[in-house]
């Protein structure tokens, strides 16, 4: 780097290993520049770059990473077709005002010889982990490097994927990194639909029903908000409406406590109330918050 003119995208510099990435942004840490990471596995869209937005809000220099992580997906997920654009990514970080690229490969990240792995224990177990065995293994072990690897100040994750903030926000603070973990509101469409990269795999008629997954969760939460229906109550209410407006199959929909994911039995304390189900081969996930009732 010292002697090669950094690599560009368009606007945007780009770094692929970590000896470049450290060498940036330790020179901006020479000068007193604040550095924040937002994680990503590119297939950008508005929620990642709100993510960005944050990011420099809270930090002078902003770093986005694009990985596809390979051990985060089962060997029966989407690995091998998950949507990948380096040029058109590159221009969205660059119109957002993102200093850096890091786009490492897989030999870089997992060298030969990789094995360490890292756990976030009884977090990572219910919900999502439930039904993507070793998911929140791959997902905790890739950030845990990223987040050595830049020494970034702050880190942004998305509310969109909850439980992957909560499991981070565990690891960091069990293994001493220093790097301070923000989460950032979920990005919609205007009818609800939270942005993901896997949306593109909807046909328009899973399209049609795919925002009636955020309106049902915002109805479980009113009912037990309002106290016109008990948690199991509304939690069976909602199945039944997931099911009748034609999601296939339904992994879970749970109320929890917001910071254990512990199920929730009385409405007395913070509360998130969390989905997964499938239209098609889809498979679309959501959560919103939950309100505590003082007095329950
Ligand atoms: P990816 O799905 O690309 O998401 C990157 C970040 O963007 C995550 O923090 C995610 O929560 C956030 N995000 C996605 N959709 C969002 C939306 N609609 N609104 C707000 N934020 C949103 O999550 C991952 O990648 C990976 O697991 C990763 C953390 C990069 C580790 O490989």
């Amino acid at each position: 780097m010292t002697d090669r003119p950094p690599e560009r995208i368009g606007a945007l510099a780009v770094v692929r290993t970590v000896a470049d990435l450290r060498r940036v942004i330790a020179a901006w840490h020479r000068t007193g520049e604040r550095v924040a990471l937002i994680p990503t596995m590119g297939a950008l869209h508005r929620g990642h770059l709100a993510l960005v937005e944050h990011g420099r809000r809270a930090a002078r220099r902003t770093v986005a990473s694009i990985f596809v992580n390979p051990t985060q997906f089962a060997p029966s997920e989407d690995f091998a077709r998950y949507p990948r654009d380096e040029a058109g990514d590159a221009a969205k970080l660059a119109s957002a005002y993102c200093d850096l690229l890091y786009a490492p490969d897989v030999g870089e990240v997992y060298p030969a010889g990789f094995a360490a792995t890292v756990t976030a224990g009884p977090i990572a177990e219910g919900q999502d982990g439930r039904f993507r065995p070793g998911h929140f293994q791959g997902v905790a072990t890739v950030v845990t490097k990223l987040l050595l690897q830049s020494r970034a100040d702050v880190a942004c994750f998305g509310e969109k994927d909850y439980q992957q903030l909560l499991v981070i926000r565990r690891v960091a603070r069990d293994l001493d990194i220093a790097t301070r973990i923000d989460g950032v509101p979920t990005v919609r469409e205007p009818d609800g639909l939270a942005l993901s990269s896997r949306n593109v795999y909807l046909t328009p008629a899973e399209r049609a029903i795919a925002p009636a997954l955020h309106r049902t969760l915002l109805h479980v939460a009113d009912r037990i908000e309002t106290g016109a229906a008990g948690i199991a109550a509304a939690t069976a209410e909602g199945l039944a409406a997931l099911e009748r407006v034609g999601f296939a199959r339904i992994d879970y929909l749970e109320v929890c406590d917001a910071e254990t994911l512990a199920p929730l039995t009385t409405p007395g304390r913070p509360g998130r109330v969390l989905a997964a189900a499938w239209l098609g081969q889809t498979r679309l996930i959501d959560n919103v918050a939950l309100r505590a009732r003082p007095g329950h």
